[in-house]
């Protein structure tokens, strides 16, 4: 269904969506493959509404949803709020910063509409960050209006793209059950050799506390990075000569890696710097895990319930878990509910035709890397030694 089926839409399946914090419609666009139609999306920072409005120039933008007074009569509504103050990368200042506590204002709205599903994204971090702050508070927001639970966390490579995400995907409804979206499928994580070992994905601006290593794929796309700018990662392709075997994927790359078209996100060249498209791509869901959501949603399965049980007062939010009226179930699964064909890194990215890594990008990097108590493959590091000489003659 995922990657194959973009760029179409399948035939309305009669359920209508308004899109919240819709960004560059990474959640509405899955949705949209799945058979679901947009009613409204609300996003308020110019790139991304110039995305929005080339793309669905019919639909109904709203900016900002500190005003937006009501919902639209959907069935769906969808927030993929902002993850700054959630995710490590971001400003760690919780659930209630100034940016991530805009879902607030979801739940206001909640209180006014009752759509038949609510869809929430979010990063893995908010399992985690203030012992689970952020999940307690949307999970008692969810009890407290009534709604019954859901939440799972997945990895966008099981939509078949070469990136390593892990995003938290949580299903509310207080007509519905959400667990029949969210757990009934569970296909099981690959084994090792599921991947080739001809290309691994790292991160550039990394290299202190970690490297964000990844095999045949690239590490989590993101909005900022540990050097305060939206960046790609790097890739290093195993039996490349000197000069081509650390490259960086193109902006165009990154966004097949999330599943969008090769160009979804030119238009936010209108109304910014270029760069800021990896700012969006990066805070974009994966296309594909929308699409299964939207799938499911609209064909719920049987969830296999028999392998929860209660969640402990004071535990650590688990990776999957469902709960309502105030009972809390965890559930033993993995973060891979299907597994589309892998497209392999090097498929997605054209090694050949991907930029090298630039004299001082590389330089900080290995220095950073060198003076870290990292580990890394030797065969790696002689790769970056060799790539700064080949940058540093030509
Ligand atoms: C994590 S991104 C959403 C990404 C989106 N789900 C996608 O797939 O592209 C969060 C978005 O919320 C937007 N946002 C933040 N505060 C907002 C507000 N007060 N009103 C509307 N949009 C807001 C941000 O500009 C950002 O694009």
């Amino acid at each position: 269904m995922i990657p194959p089926m973009l760029g179409t839409t399948a035939p309305f399946k009669g359920l209508t969506v308004a899109g919240l914090f819709a960004g560059i419609g990474g959640l509405e666009y899955g949705l949209h493959a799945a058979g679901m139609n947009t009613q409204l999306l609300c996003e308020w920072w110019e790139p991304a509404q110039a995305v929005l409005q080339h793309h669905y120039p019919k639909i109904a933008l709203h900016d900002d949803i500190q005003t937006l007074e009501k919902l639209p009569a959907a069935d769906i509504v969808t927030a993929g709020f902002p993850c700054t103050d959630l995710s490590q990368a971001g400003r760690t200042a919780g659930i209630h910063g100034a940016a991530s506590g805009m879902i607030k204002h979801l739940f206001e709205l909640l209180e006014r509409s009752s759509p038949q599903w609510v869809l929430i994204e979010n990063v893995r971090n908010m399992l985690v960050l203030d012992r689970g702050t952020a999940m307690e508070y949307l999970i008692s927001q969810f009890e407290r209006l009534g709604y019954t639970w859901a939440y799972r966390l997945v990895d966008s490579r099981f939509t078949g793209v070469p990136q390593r995400r892990q995003r938290v995907i949580l299903v509310a409804s207080r007509s519905d059950d959400p667990c029949g979206v969210l757990f009934a499928d569970d296909a099981g994580e690959p084994q090792e050799d599921f991947y080739r070992d001809n290309a691994f994905g790292f991160y550039w601006t990394e290299g202190n506390t970690g490297l964000g290593w990844a095999q045949d794929a690239i590490p989590t796309l993101k909005g900022g990075s540990g050097l305060g700018i939206p960046s790609a990662p790097a890739i290093w392709v195993r039996d490349a000569p000197p000069g081509r075997a650390i490259v960086t994927p193109t902006i165009e790359d990154a966004e097949a890696l999330q599943g969008f078209p090769r160009g979804w996100t030119e238009p936010a060249q209108q109304r910014g710097r270029a760069s800021l498209r990896w700012k969006l791509v990066g805070n974009a869901v994966t296309v594909g895990v929308s699409a299964w959501v939207g799938h499911r949603l609209t064909n719920p399965g049987t969830p296999s319930l028999d392998r929860s049980s209660p969640l402990p007062q004071a535990a650590r939010w688990p990776t999957a878990a469902w709960g309502k009226s105030g009972e809390r179930w965890v559930l033993d699964l993995s973060l891979w509910p299907e597994r589309h064909p892998y497209q392999h890194l090097l498929d997605v990215v054209d090694a050949e035709a991907a930029v090298p890594l630039s004299l001082k990008a590389s330089t900080g990097f290995y220095n950073r890397l060198m003076k870290s108590r990292l580990r890394y493959q030797e065969p790696f590091a002689l790769a970056l030694k060799a790539h700064i000489e080949h940058m540093a003659r030509s």
